[in-house]
């Protein structure tokens, strides 16, 4: 099954949305295989964001997202990649549609509450920089085949 990594970012630790967030994902149908909560170096946020450095915004980003605890995940479910990433919305607030994680919570997009990968191979290498693979809990639920 496809598995993503998902972290909520510090001003979504902050603001207390850690369980209703959480809450839209086991809604969904999605599995919870791992969790914790971290506060991350700059140099796990720079390998994090490896693809970003360059751009204007990148030490706004690091500043950010080492400010202040996350709370880091893995899920895994069927297209959950594509589907975890509709649910989070546009990564900028002004275009995230009512409805989505940012489109409902979120007003800036340097705030906007939600990390998720885009892809197979990024949701490998942000698992990796977080987790190690015996923190991954597989177990059987009975529900799934309903889902
Ligand atoms: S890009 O340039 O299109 O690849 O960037 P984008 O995918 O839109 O955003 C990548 C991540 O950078 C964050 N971001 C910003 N942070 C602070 N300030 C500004 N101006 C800014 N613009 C983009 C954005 O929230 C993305 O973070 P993640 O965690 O990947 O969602």
């Amino acid at each position: 099954m496809e598995k993503t990594y998902l972290m909520i970012k510090p001003d979504g630790v902050q603001r207390g949305l850690v369980g209703k967030i959480v809450q839209r994902f086991e809604e969904k149908g999605f599995q919870l295989i791992a969790s914790k909560l971290l506060h991350m170096s700059r140099e796990q946020a720079e390998y994090h964001y490896a693809e970003h450095k360059g751009k204007p915004f990148f030490g706004e980003l690091v500043d950010f997202i080492t400010s202040g605890p996350v709370f880091a995940m893995v899920w895994q479910g069927d297209n959950i990649i594509a589907l975890s990433r509709a649910m989070m919305g546009k990564t900028n607030p002004m275009d995230a549609a009512p409805g989505t994680i940012r489109g409902d919570y979120a007003v800036h997009v340097g705030n906007n509450i939600i990390h998720g990968s885009d892809s197979v191979e990024s949701a490998e290498r942000e698992i990796a920089n977080f987790f190690s693979p015996q923190e991954l809990i597989t177990y059987e639920i009975p529900l799934q085949k309903v889902i």
